[in-house]
């Protein structure tokens, strides 16, 4: 009895973990693989462009998670984020850049602004990753934006973004996925098909019942591939790939990504366009090796 009680009194002074946990490392934790998209953009320049890739912007960057594991990845490498929300990239320069050696730290910057302001630095790759470039919903806004970041490439640069689809993506859906000591929840709220609005958010769920709900939500439009290949070369770039999912051996998606020019339909999936500024010295051949496995 003594013993049960004390637990109940420990439960009731527990602080529940919803309100312990930080939102932006459960993010980290849930959806980012830098050292997957780091291995992808540099796999694919190598192979189109034939040489290194020094230099990336990352569009979009919250945490600027992708130009830290990007600066690690060799010595020489440089990186810049650019995300329109102070606060986040505050808790990147504190929670993030502090992981850094010195030398790293000297190699990557942030600018809190609009992907849209022009710089004139110009970079190998920029990467616009997690759909963050969905939030510009009207053609002419998207093709603005494409059209900036070819003006942050150098001429044989690269734009990476990823996109996902199928019919799926357009129903109410709640899926649920665990992640170390928690889950994390991709929430479709709403579709309309005459607006092309699309509403999801994400929640975390705890072990001990607390939930973290709608710690991010996104107001979006869901792109297709013929449009955002459309736009792009009306943002003036020369060569679009489709990079599309490879299979594993069950028929499930492998998490790696190989170019593609044709696919059978498919409910939900997951790809990367690349752009290039000029067409690339080497566009793919077959034979060409894969994806890299990360
Ligand atoms: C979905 S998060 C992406 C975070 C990270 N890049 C990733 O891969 O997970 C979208 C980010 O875009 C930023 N953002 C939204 N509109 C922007 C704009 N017009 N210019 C710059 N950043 C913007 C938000 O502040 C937010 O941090």
């Amino acid at each position: 009895m003594g013993r049960k009680k004390k637990n109940e009194k420990k439960k009731k002074h527990e602080v529940p973990r919803a309100e312990r946990e930080d939102r932006h490392a459960l993010y980290q934790q849930s959806v980012q693989d830098p050292g997957y998209e780091t291995e992808l953009a540099t796999h694919y320049f190598e192979q189109r462009v034939g040489r290194r890739p020094m230099s990336l912007r990352e569009d979009f960057c919250g945490t600027a998670l992708l130009c830290a594991e990007w600066v690690k990845s060799d010595p020489n490498r440089t990186a810049l984020g650019v995300d329109i929300d102070a606060s986040v990239l505050a808790w990147g320069q504190e929670h993030v850049f502090t992981d850094l050696d010195e030398g790293q730290r000297a190699r990557v910057s942030t600018i809190e602004g609009d992907v849209r302001d022009l710089h004139p630095e110009r970079h190998d790759v920029v990467m616009a990753l997690n759909y963050s470039y969905f939030c510009f919903k009207s053609r002419e806004a998207l093709r603005g934006y494409f059209a900036t970041v070819k003006e942050h490439l150098r001429p044989d640069g690269l734009l990476f973004i990823d996109l996902f689809g199928g019919w799926e993506s357009r129903q109410a859906i709640v899926e649920k996925r665990k992640v170390k000591g928690f889950k994390y929840v991709w929430d479709q709220a709403s579709y309309d098909p005459i607006t092309g609005d699309f509403l999801a958010h994400i929640h975390f769920h705890f072990r001990d019942g607390s939930k973290m709900k709608e710690a991010f939500t996104y107001e979006w439009r869901l792109w297709t591939i013929p449009e955002l290949r459309e736009l792009l070369a009306e943002a003036g770039f020369a060569h679009v790939e489709c990079l599309w999912e490879d299979e594993d051996e069950h028929g499930g998606g492998a998490g790696t990504y190989s170019p593609c020019v044709s696919t059978t339909n498919d409910p939900a999936w997951n790809a990367y366009l690349m752009a290039s500024v000029q067409v690339p010295p080497r566009v793919a051949a077959p034979g060409d090796p894969g994806a890299p496995t990360g």
